[in-house]
This record gives structure tokens, sequence and C-alpha cells, in this order.
């Protein structure tokens, strides 16, 4: 039987928006087979139609007013992928009030928005789908909420930013220092020339907001994770870890502690030989443990225009499928039909428990160590290793410590305290230790 196309409004043709054209384009009819009805695209938004853009397009598609899109009573799809949030938030709430089906690649739009965008597709009962907003090209946001349906998740761990994997993975196999490394990460195109979005930790918060609120069934404010960078990591810190049988990631993590929920991005130090341990450069990789299925990952490119457009052309087709069906929202955004869905009670840093690596700077002089290990003592913290450079007296050098087990809250008040003594010459590094990790 011959049905009529699914018609499809794109929004942005940068990167990913050009990839999904390409994709449409070039798989045209085995997409057509896959879903019951071809898709063809109607009319794509830009900002500036004169722009070259190194791709055969028939002109009359673009625009550049989406409002175009979202007035045009035949397009019954659109895929916002021009990015940013104020704009992006405006076209998602008008699609969704027009009645439309949203797919987006946005993480920004979801993790600060998502509890109004999310809302106003229960509301009109059409489908949203963002796959490509975490781990680009892995489709761990499907897999959360369908393949992982049945089990409550225990814990999670990402390596879900390229440019920052791509860094470590650099500092740990050559040595090289974090800024001459993030230079190279930069001229290769893996690094933007404002990094700090990636490198600070914050594109990888969005993305664990978007994770723990699948995974969970619930609404995570971005301001209440705890988030930190790799900007302080060191060639020395990465060699230490090695030393110790670690590597040092930046990960996202999420844990489930009874009704409380631990969520926080921060570099970690995991065990050399675990699966996450040997995942370098830009790929990404997402671990997650279910009380029932035990452990899977899924590793993947998390970024480029091909993975990504692969995940919103997915997301597509999954609401094309359900237009054909005559059904929408069949799978909700968190995967939950909730009447409401809760805020998470995220648990505070302080609680939490595990071993530190802590780096001190200080003057090497005779006595140093003991009253470092006093102070962690006095503060319940008992040392596994201790790691010191041998230097001239009276140089900095730095002096590193494993500690057991302790509590966050004990290692920052001894570490404050040890950062005030007049030997100390720069703040202490502490990176958390995640033994257990995959
Ligand atoms: N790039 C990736 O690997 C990747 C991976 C995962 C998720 N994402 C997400 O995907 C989205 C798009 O990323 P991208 O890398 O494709 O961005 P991009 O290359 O900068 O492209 C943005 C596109 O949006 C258009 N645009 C911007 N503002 C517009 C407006 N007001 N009206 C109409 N069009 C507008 C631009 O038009 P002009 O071309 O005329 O300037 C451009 O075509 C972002 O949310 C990003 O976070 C990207």
């Amino acid at each position: 039987m011959k049905r009529v196309p699914i018609k499809v409004g794109l929004v942005g043709f940068g990167t990913v928006g050009r990839g999904v054209y390409e994709i449409l384009e070039r798989h045209r009819a085995l997409l057509a087979q896959r879903i019951g009805a071809p898709v063809e695209i109607k009319k794509i938004a830009v900002r500036d139609k004169s722009k070259r853009r190194g791709i055969k397009v028939p002109t009359g598609l673009f625009t550049e007013d989406y409002r175009e899109i979202l007035r045009d009573p035949e397009i019954q799809v659109i895929v916002e992928v021009m990015g940013g949030t104020q704009e992006a938030k405006t076209l998602a709430l008008a699609a969704v009030k027009a009645g439309k089906h949203l797919v987006t690649a946005n993480k920004a739009l979801l993790a600060l928005h998502g509890r109004e965008v999310f809302g106003a597709a229960k509301a009109a009962q059409v489908d949203i789908c963002f796959e490509a907003a975490v781990g680009g090209g892995i489709p761990i946001l499907r897999a959360l909420r369908e393949g992982f349906v049945a089990n409550r998740i225990l814990s999670l761990f990402g390596i879900v930013n390229g440019t920052c994997n791509f860094i470590l993975s650099e500092m740990s196999e050559k040595g090289a220092d974090f800024q001459a490394t993030l230079k190279r990460a930069q001229e290769l195109g893996y690094a933007e020339a404002d990094p700090g979005f990636d490198i600070d930790g914050w594109d990888a918060a969005h993305k664990l907001a978007i994770l723990v609120s699948i995974a969970y069934g619930v609404h995570v404010p971005v301001d209440k994770l705890f988030v930190e960078g790799i900007r302080r990591l060191s060639a020395f810190d990465l060699e230490c870890a090695k030393r110790f049988g670690f590597e040092i990631k930046l990960l996202a993590i999420a844990k489930s502690q009874g009704a409380k929920i631990q969520a926080r991005v921060h570099p970690t130090m995991i065990p050399a030989a675990s699966m996450l341990a040997a995942v370098r450069g830009v790929h990404n990789a997402i671990s997650v443990e279910g009380d029932f299925v035990g452990e899977g990952m899924l590793y993947g490119a998390g970024a480029g225009s091909g993975p990504t457009a692969s995940a919103v052309v997915g997301d597509i087709v999954e609401v094309a499928r359900n237009i054909i069906a005559g059904i929408a929202y069949t799978v909700p955004p968190l995967g939950l039909y909730a009447d409401k869905v809760r805020d998470a009670a995220i648990e505070p840093i302080g609680s939490l428990k595990g071993p530190y690596y802590l780096r001190f700077q200080a003057l090497d002089r005779p006595g140093v160590l003991a009253k470092i290990t006093s102070i962690l003592g006095r503060h319940r913290i008992s040392i596994s290793s201790v790691y010191q450079n041998l230097a001239e007296e009276g140089r900095v050098v730095p002096i590193v410590v494993l500690t057991h087990e302790a509590l966050e809250r004990d290692v920052r008040a001894a570490v404050a305290k040890i950062d005030r003594l007049e030997v100390m010459k720069e703040k202490t590094l502490l990176i958390r230790v995640e033994e257990n990790c995959r």
C-alpha cells in the first residue's frame, strides 16, 4: 500500500542538520521500508539562506523564518537542531502547542527547560524525542527507557564528553600537560575556541541531568548537580594514577541510595583494568547497572555529524511509525506515566564516602608529611599509600596521599586546615576514586 509521506520541518542546517538531510536522502527507500511510508523534508529553517552549504539542496526548501514551519499544516514533525536555549525553547513550546511532534538534539534546552517542554508535550499528547542529546550516536536514552525498563538503576557511570576524554587520554598516553593538550584538541577540532563549557564539566552535567531524569523518573535542575572540570589536572596526576593502578576520566555518575540520588560530574580515578578506562579519545561510553540485568555498557561516537544525525533520524522514525499507527506519547519522555514527576532528592557531596587521591604542593621541609598525616588522622581519614617526589630541601614538591574510604565532609575539612599551613604553596587537589567502576 502506498502511503503519503510523513512531512518534516528541519530547523537548523549545521553539523547535525546537514547530516539528517543526508541520511534521509541517501536512505530514502530503506527508511520508507522500515517505517511503512516515506519521510520528506518540506522546509529547512536557517539563519542565513545565502550561506554556501557544500551540499545540493533545492533552494526552495530554505526559509529564514522558522515560524513558516510552525504554521505549515502539512508538517507533522519538527526537528530542532539549531541549538541555543531561549529561541529553541520558544520554538519547542510553540511546536508542541501546534500539535506537532518534536525531535531535538538540544541537551541544554532539555537540561534547563525540560520540565516545561515535557509538560507541554504531555498536555498536547505529542511525541518528544531527544536521543541525540546524550552520547551522540549511542542509543543510551532508548536503552534506559525501554531496554532496562524492568530494572531499578543502581548506578550509571558515563564518559559523555569527548573533548575531556580526548584531553585526558592524550595526557595519560603521552605525559603531555593540560594546556598543550587542550591546544592540540582545539587544532584538531575536538575542542571549541572557548572550551569552558566542556572542560569545566557543564556539558557533561547537562547530559547527566537528562540521564538521571530518565534513569530515576525525576526532574533534576542542573544547578543541583555537583560539577567539577579537568582544568587542575596535571600530567603528574595521570602518572600517579597509573602508579596506583588507575586511570583518570571525567565521569558523569548517578547512583540511587534509597530515595536519595547521587548525581555528580568530576574527574574520577577508576581501575586501569575497567572497561571505561579503555575508552580513549573522543569516544563516549555509558555503563549502567540494573538490579536484575546486572551490568551493561554502551560505547560509541558521542558527537559528529553522522553519529548525531543517526540518533536524530532514529527519533524521526519512531515518531513516523507512531503517526502511521495513529498513536503518540506511548513511551513518555522520562519513561513514567506518573501524574507528577517528582523533583530529585540529590544527596549533598559532603555525604559521599569513598577513597580520595590528594595532591599537596608543599615546601620540602622535614616534618611536612607528619603534619599532613596528623591532620588527616584527626579527621578520621586513614592513609593507604603515599607518594612523594624526591627534591632538594626547600623546593615545592607534590606529596600524594591515597586514602582509605572516608567521608567527603571530613576530607574537605582536613584539606582546608592543611591548606592553611605555611608550607603549603597551592590549593590541594582532590580526586574521588571509584574502585567499583566497571
Ligand atoms: N555537533 C554535534 O556533534 C552535536 C552532538 C550532539 C548534539 N548536538 C546538538 O545539536 C544542536 C545543533 O548543533 P550543530 O553542531 O549542528 O550546530 P551548528 O553547526 O552551529 O548549526 C546550527 C544551525 O542552526 C541554524 N540556526 C541558528 N539559529 C537559528 C534561528 N534562529 N533560526 C533558524 N536557524 C537557526 C544555523 O543557521 P546558519 O547555518 O544559517 O547559520 C545553523 O544551520 C545543538 O543543540 C547541539 O548541542 C550537536
